[in-house]
């Protein structure tokens, strides 16, 4: 039977993951709520399907608050997202954070999807954000999936018991 299991990112893992950084988004560096960070320098966890890593997820607590500054899959749809996101939900619940977050870009639909599937909730829209974030990310694309204009950031969160 297939497994798939999620375990914390290690040093031995930061090639692999920069480059499905490189793959999945516009390089390693990430940029949300204005703020930069370099994806390669975060926490992290990662997915192994049948003992291969094929999916990321990077993150970053602050006081009360989780936010998850990248999820993907460079092997998609055999549950990678799914366990990752569940295991920031159970790690930020323990530290006792009052909610988990993430930002994603207005195109790209099949992230919408996917956080609303898994229980996330839209709470705001950041109407015109990617402007801002192109001064610290030139190489954000003008247009992501479907050749859709990337202009704004829709947050999620999921609230925790804490
Ligand atoms: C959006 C994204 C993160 C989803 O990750 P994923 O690993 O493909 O998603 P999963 O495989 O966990 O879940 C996809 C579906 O498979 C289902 N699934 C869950 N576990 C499964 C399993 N063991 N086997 C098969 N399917 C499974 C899920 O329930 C989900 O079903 P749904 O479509 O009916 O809701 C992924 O498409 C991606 O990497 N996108 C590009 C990067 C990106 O845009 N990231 C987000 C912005 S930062």
């Amino acid at each position: 039977m297939a497994t798939l299991r999620v375990r914390p990112l290690d040093d031995a893992d930061r090639a692999w993951a920069e480059d499905a950084l490189r793959e999945l988004t516009a390089g390693p560096r990430i940029v949300s709520r204005g703020r930069l960070y370099d994806g390669r320098e975060l926490p992290g966890l990662v997915a192994e399907y049948e003992g291969r890593p094929v999916g990321l997820l990077a993150y970053n607590m602050i006081d009360d608050e989780c936010e998850v500054v990248f999820v993907g899959a460079v092997e998609q749809g055999v549950g990678a997202g799914v366990a990752l996101l569940d295991e920031v939900v159970r790690l930020a619940d323990d530290a006792g954070c009052s909610r988990a977050w993430l930002v994603t870009t207005n195109d790209n639909t099949p992230a919408i999807r996917f956080y609303q599937r898994q229980g996330w909730d839209l709470v705001a829209l950041h109407r015109d954000a990617v402007k801002e974030s192109r001064l610290l990310k030139p190489e954000i694309p003008e247009r992501g999936a479907d050749d859709i204009p990337i202009r704004h950031e829709l947050e999620f969160e999921r609230r925790l018991r804490s």
